[in-house]
């Protein structure tokens, strides 16, 4: 665990001077930083052990949130993900969060969902009966199956029926419910299925079809809330009632047009993903599960909603998430795995909070953004710093000529070799290089 997620001053440093305050904010060593990150943390060898016909490893950026504090717990988040001002704004947001209190989350057991498909049933009362009637049978064979997971304390827990498509169809589905302690769990549902598979259809009468776990793992959401005091919403134009207002209604304009949500959880998803790539889980799983989440009323709706309380935002979001601390790419991964020593080596469900904290501060970033400057001015905000290093600025002067930028609204190359003059000329001795 971090003995503090607030490092002011950070995105000011040197890589090198970044990675040692992280160590000494996680605990994480310098060396193992260094070691794990070089050359996007993967060798061509070890890649070749991952996937087929490797060729080579591609790199993403591999940032840190900061001021994240879930459950009164500090976090140095480890996000992974190309697109500029991602990681700035998840670490605002969670500023703004932390300012009343951090983030309140709370997650349900590690419960996923192995379907087997039946076709072809002959009666779907009497398969119904023979079901239930052999549950605990059925279990134990799924739990013989998991051996490795029993042994950690997870395993079968239950099995639930549906029937599917009309009468002539005949179509029979059963979910076994399996905990999956602090797996992802994709290999092991995947077994279960196929343990379980032909001793149901011998007892339903009909025949096998497919064996797999469900995406959709709507028995492990993960739950998390923020109150953000007006003042800590408020920019130079708007005082922080306003912004409350303006938030509100960007979630009402989700609420009610699935055009806008998707927008607005592709912004959630931005957050949660580069934790989840970050530590090595399967986004694709996460990005699957949450979408269909989303529509589970059959109208697609937003992950995360905001509303007023008094002079107060309260902001909510609910996903699933099925993420593994063991096994998996876990195992392999060098920097995955010092992605969860620097958070503090979380469980899985420890994991999933922080994720979703990820998601609804970068929903609110988004969403405050659009309410009030529009999205383009921070992202130029950050842009500034590069042109003002493409203009010659060294040190502390790539700050002061970003902001000279972007006070004069005006983020060009020219405009920073400007203002590197006009420092050079206050500071008497400024090279400028052109
Ligand atoms: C961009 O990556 C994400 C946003 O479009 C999200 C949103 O509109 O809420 C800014």
């Amino acid at each position: 665990m971090a003995r503090t997620s607030r490092l002011p001053g950070f995105y000011k440093l040197t890589v090198d001077e970044r990675r040692s305050l992280v160590s000494e904010a996680t605990g994480a060593d310098t060396r193992d930083i260094e070691r794990a990150l070089e050359g996007g943390g993967l060798d061509a060898e070890t890649a070749d052990k991952f996937v087929e016909n490797v060729i080579g490893t591609y790199s993403i950026p591999f940032g840190v949130a900061l001021n994240v504090r879930v459950n009164d717990r500090d976090f140095v988040v480890p996000m992974v993900v190309e697109e500029p001002s991602v990681v700035a704004a998840a670490s605002n947001a969670a500023k703004m969060a932390r300012a009343g209190g951090g983030f309140r989350a709370e997650v349900d057991p590690p419960l996923m969902i192995s379907q087997i498909q039946l076709t072809h049933v002959p009666d779907i009362d009497r398969a119904r009966a023979a079901l239930a009637e052999a549950e605990a049978e059925i279990l134990a064979r799924a739990d013989r199956a998991v051996p490795g997971l029993v042994a950690r304390g997870g395993g079968a827990r239950g099995i639930e029926v549906r029937v599917l498509g009309d009468a002539t169809e005949r179509m029979v589905v059963v979910h076994v419910i399996v905990d999956c302690r602090d797996a992802m769990g994709a290999n092991l549902i995947n077994s279960v299925a196929e343990a379980v598979a032909d001793r149901l259809a011998e007892l339903t009468g009909g025949r096998v079809g497919l064996r797999i776990l469900s995406n959709l793992c709507d028995k492990r959401t993960v739950r998390v809330t923020c109150r953000v005091p007006a003042e800590a919403l408020a920019t130079d134009d708007m005082d922080g009632s306003a912004v409350i207002d303006g938030i509100v209604n960007a979630s009402r304009f989700a609420e009610l047009d699935p055009y806008r949500a998707a927008t607005h959880n592709k912004g959630i998803m931005n957050g949660v993903d580069a934790v989840v790539i970050a530590t090595g889980n399967d986004w694709r799983a996460v990005e699957a599960g949450a979408h269909a989440y989303a529509a589970r009323s059959g109208h697609y709706s937003p992950l995360a909603t905001w509303r007023r309380e008094g002079d107060t935002l309260v902001g909510r979001i609910q996903l699933p998430l099925a993420l593994g601390t063991v096994g998996g790419t876990l195992r392999v991964h060098p920097a995955a795995r010092l992605s969860l020593h620097i958070l503090g080596a979380p469980s899985a469900s420890e994991l999933a909070q922080v994720a979703a904290a990820i998601g609804l501060a970068s929903n609110l970033a988004a969403v405050r953004a659009l309410a009030t400057d529009g999205i383009q001015r921070g992202h130029m905000a950050l842009h500034a710093r590069s042109v003002a290093v493409a203009a010659g600025a060294t040190g502390d002067l790539v700050e002061r000529v970003a902001q000279m930028i972007v006070e004069a609204r005006d983020i060009t190359v020219e405009a920073a070799r400007r203002a590197l003059s006009v420092l050079a000329a206050a500071d008497g001795a400024v090279a400028v290089d052109d």
